[in-house]
């Protein structure tokens, strides 16, 4: 069942293409300009008048509801507040019948997601849930929701599960832009065949399997690594810091790169790895500024850059390219090459890397 692949995780990081396209089939409906979720569409005016989207999450989905906020707040101008459902739910937070709250989860099963899921009903917010699995608790506890179509994720290490709800996410925040107003109506229709394009990308980025199995024979041996991004890519970067902890057990760190100079600096030497993504669009001279700074100080640059940069391949150790697409859709793409990374490290260091010590598929304790 793992189809020719060594694990479950490479086969699911290699269906990605074919996952996304499952996400937006019968949704995405790019011609015609038209969004179709049912769960968005027989709420839509709860959306609209809703004074701020709160997101809940843990792990990978709390990263993917960081891109959301990017999304939302940036395409369609909602205040959006992205919380661990761990602490959202003990934190006596102030919640009203004028909130939206999204849940994530792939399992559907996570126990602090589902209490602030209940919680956040009885203060009476409309809670709507983006799950992978048909049927789990929170699908069941929600008001509404919209499936992601991953299919099955079994490694541990969530991947397909991450880029199908940010397809989702990104789904909702186009349908809600265009019925705001917010985004003109040519910049809306570009948006839809950037994404209908993105399964394309995505089979064209994990080309670079080559390369970053040649980086991951490099730093296989490490002990710390940093990663960092801006803007939608700041998420990212937490989610490719959590994926090479959570297999290879090497100590990994997601910052904004802006906040390097505000500590984690302190820890760059020749001896650490920061991959960083730097794509031509998201704040393109600052980043580049970023990586002259750890250049400086001896780091190794691994970057992630957009398909024909000279400036950074100067600089950087190694590079990764990915192909050009709008920056707010970027983590569908700058994401699989950190998830291959962690998948060869792990492999090369003799980990588990379907099931890694200490950890669940579903956290359903809390
Ligand atoms: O099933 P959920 O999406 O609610 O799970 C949340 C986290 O437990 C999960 O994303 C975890 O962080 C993964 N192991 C990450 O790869």
């Amino acid at each position: 069942e793992k189809n020719g692949y060594d694990h479950f995780m490479l086969k699911e990081i290699y269906e990605q293409p074919s996952a996304i396209l499952d996400t937006f089939r019968g949704r995405l409906l790019s011609n015609e300009g038209i969004i179709k979720m049912s769960g968005v569409e027989d709420n839509l005016q709860k959306f609209l008048n809703a004074k701020r989207i709160i997101i809940v999450a843990c792990g990978t989905s709390w990263h993917a509801g960081l891109v959301a906020e990017y999304l939302f707040e940036d395409l369609a101008r909602i205040p959006v507040e992205v919380e661990y459902a761990s602490e959202f739910r003990y934190r006596n937070p102030v919640i009203s019948s004028e909130d939206v709250v999204i849940a994530i989860s792939q399992s559907g099963e996570t126990a602090d997601t589902l209490a602030a899921i209940k919680l956040a009903k009885s203060f009476g917010a409309f809670v709507f849930g983006v799950c992978n699995v048909v049927g789990s608790s929170i699908a069941r506890e929600t008001d509404a929701g919209a499936y992601t179509h991953a299919g099955p994720e079994i490694g541990v290490a969530s991947t397909k599960a991450f880029t199908t709800q940010i397809t989702v996410l990104t789904l909702m925040a186009l349908r809600l832009a265009n019925a705001k107003g917010t985004m003109s109506t040519s910049e809306y229709k570009k948006f839809l065949f950037d994404l209908e394009s993105i399964p394309n990308r995505v089979e064209e980025v994990l080309k670079s399997d080559s390369i970053v199995t040649e980086i991951s024979e490099k730093y296989k041996g490490v002990s710390n690594c940093l990663y960092l991004g801006r803007n939608y890519n700041f998420p990212v970067a937490l989610e490719g810091a959590l994926k090479l902890k959570e297999i290879s057990y090497i100590h990994a760190e997601g910052y904004p790169a802006a906040e390097m100079k505000h500590g984690p600096i302190a820890l760059i030497d020749e001896n650490m790895p920061v991959v960083v993504i730097a794509t031509k669009k998201g704040h393109y001279d600052k980043i580049v500024s970023n990586i002259q700074e750890i250049k400086s100080r001896n780091g190794r640059i691994i970057a992630i850059v957009t398909k024909g940069d000279t400036t950074i391949k100067e600089m950087a150790d190694y590079v990764v390219e990915v192909p050009e697409t709008s920056e707010s859709l970027t983590p569908l793409i700058t994401t699989i090459p950190l998830q291959l990374l962690s998948y060869h490290i792990a492999v090369m260091r003799g980990c588990n890397v379907d099931q890694p010590r200490n950890l669940a598929k579903s956290v359903t304790v809390e």
